[in-house]
């Protein structure tokens, strides 16, 4: 007898129905998977055998085979464990096959019949919602990400036995209640933590209100790390479509931890120098989302930016031009989101303090290039905002005066989203620094005062056409700040401020 179960995979962070059929015949122990299996697949024959036996169940003493289709799709992991043993119960007659009508199951299993956790289980659940199921049978560990899909039932168990059961109507799976989205991130630390600094402070609010990129140039122990991390104090909250954005990347990335349904606060990504070109932009045979998209809708921090390899750093620029990322390997190609603001950190010199007020500087002309030119050009023209941070004084520290604090700071964030959500009500777009050249020519129009600035200043600095752009940007999000419905003189010049990267550097 032939029994169908329906699974599910994911290509990049969207899910796809994965069609199971199990036949049983004559002949003497056989397990035969066909449909492109990879190897953790065809090793599930081992994990099932056992699965069943330790749940009471027998294995048949039959021919069987299995077929996965879309066979085109190469099959990973152990995902295909659980819905395969339902199968090949449904064929032997001892599950129901009309109750697996509209049901989807998902899940690895071990030796012993535990149902294991699987990544990628959000992605799933919205595809199985969306093709019109009802159900979905899925590992006790994913239970809580699964949940924030509200129009499916969501049945998690922990060992296989629980799905026969339930499917012979002998003893009901519980459901899970659907995942209320938490309240936002709190966080151990604030922005008054910082003395001094309020050039830094103002700009970072620039970057967080339009979410722009940002880079800290400055002498070692200036703060800049210090600041960084507090950005994400001052980011504004994820939208419920934000979230499951970005929590469909930690599905699939399997960084769900067992009672997080949804991600919700903005990700602060901060990996180290020595991380490899996949780590950053995803890779393997089965694709993995990398640091680029898992801080996706949040931020990439990049600290002591010149120690990333060149190349590393180069493949930056196809996700923060098209904010994704595209994967290619010979088993598949797929594309991940990669929409973040990238903060990077930076020293002047090799030495640290090249145009400190309180330390000289040992490096020579030769030296203080290399050291810069480890960044290119066309890198530095993506990032929006350059800004130098200034060693701190000695008594500045000392002071009580505490500047204003994250709360503040991330009403001014808001109040400037809350704009550019109305301007952009029709888009995609959902910040100023994500607009495309049209939106920038509609929503950036310059007054003559303005516009004469802008150009004596591009001519004066020699700056490129991408950072034209860029500029116009800034200046709109420094408007929206200032609550001004147009773009005026003030805020471009304000914005010019911040592309004087040469200034610090020669
Ligand atoms: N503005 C400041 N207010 C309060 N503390 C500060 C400030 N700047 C630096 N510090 C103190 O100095 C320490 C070092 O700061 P931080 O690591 O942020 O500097 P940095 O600019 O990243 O230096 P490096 O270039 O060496 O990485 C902080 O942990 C903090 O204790
Ligand atoms: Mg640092
Ligand atoms: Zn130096």
């Amino acid at each position: 007898m032939v029994a169908k179960v329906m699974s599910a995979g994911v290509v990049g962070v969207e899910g796809y129905l994965v069609e199971i059929e199990c036949d049983t015949g004559p002949g003497l122990n056989s397990f035969e998977v066909v449909g492109l299996p990879e190897v953790a697949v065809r090793e599930s024959r081992v994990r099932i055998r056992s699965a069943l036996e330790n749940c009471g169940f027998e294995f048949p003493a039959k021919k069987v085979t299995v077929n996965m289709a879309p066979a085109d799709v190469p099959k990973r992991g152990t995902t295909y464990d659980l819905p395969q043993a339902i199968a090949l119960l449904a064929a032997n007659g001892v599950v129901p096959t009309q109750e697996l009508d509209g049901t989807l199951v998902v899940g690895e299993l071990s030796l012993t019949g535990e149902v294991r956790p699987v990544p990628g289980v959000l992605p799933m659940t919205l595809a199985a919602r969306d093709r019109g199921f009802r159900r979905i049978f899925l590992p006790q560990a994913n239970a809580a990400e699964a949940g924030v899909v509200r129009e499916i039932e969501v049945l998690p168990v922990h060992m296989f036995d629980q799905v026969v059961h339930h499917l012979r109507g002998d003893e009901p799976v519980e459901r899970v209640a659907p995942a209320v989205p938490a309240d936002l991130a709190e966080y151990p630390f604030d922005m008054a933590d910082v003395k001094g600094q309020e050039f830094v402070k103002e700009a970072l609010v620039i970057a967080a209100a339009g979410g722009h990129n940002v880079l800290m140039v400055g002498p070692p122990g200036s703060g800049k790390t210090m600041l960084a991390r507090r950005l994400a104090t001052i980011l504004p909250p994820l939208s419920l479509e934000e979230a499951l954005e970005t929590t469909k990347v930690y599905s699939v990335a399997g960084l769900m931890s067992r009672h997080q349904g949804l991600v919700t606060g903005r990700p602060f990504r901060a990996p180290h120098h020595t991380l490899s070109h996949a780590a950053l932009v995803g890779g393997g045979s089965f694709p993995r989302p990398g640091e680029v998209s898992l801080a996706h809708n949040g931020v990439l921090f990049l600290d002591e930016l010149p120690e990333f390899p060149r190349p590393v750093l180069e493949c930056l620029r196809q996700p923060l031009e098209d904010r994704i990322v595209t994967v290619s390997r010979a088993a598949m190609s797929c594309t991940f989101p990669a929409s973040f603001m990238l903060v990077a950190s930076m020293n002047p010199c090799p030495c640290g303090h090249k145009g400190s007020e309180q330390r000289e500087c040992r490096c020579d002309d030769y030296a203080v290039q290399r050291y810069v030119a480890r960044i290119s050009g066309p890198l530095l023209d993506r990032i929006d905002l350059h800004v130098p941070v200034r060693g701190v004084q000695f008594d500045r520290l000392r002071t009580r005066q505490t500047g204003p604090s994250s709360v503040e700071l991330r009403k001014k964030v808001n109040a400037a989203r809350a704009l550019q959500a109305e301007r952009f009500e029709q888009s995609p777009v959902t910040s100023n620094a994500a607009m495309s050249g049209r939106d920038v020519a509609r929503f950036c129009r310059l007054g003559d005062a303005a516009a004469t600035l802008l150009k004596q200043a591009f001519e004066l600095k020699g700056l490129s056409a991408r950072s034209y752009d860029r500029v116009l940007k800034v200046a709109r999000t420094i408007a929206d700040l200032d609550g001004a419905e147009d773009v005026g003189e003030g805020h471009v010049a304000q914005a010019l401020q911040y592309r004087d990267m040469e200034k610090f550097m020669s």
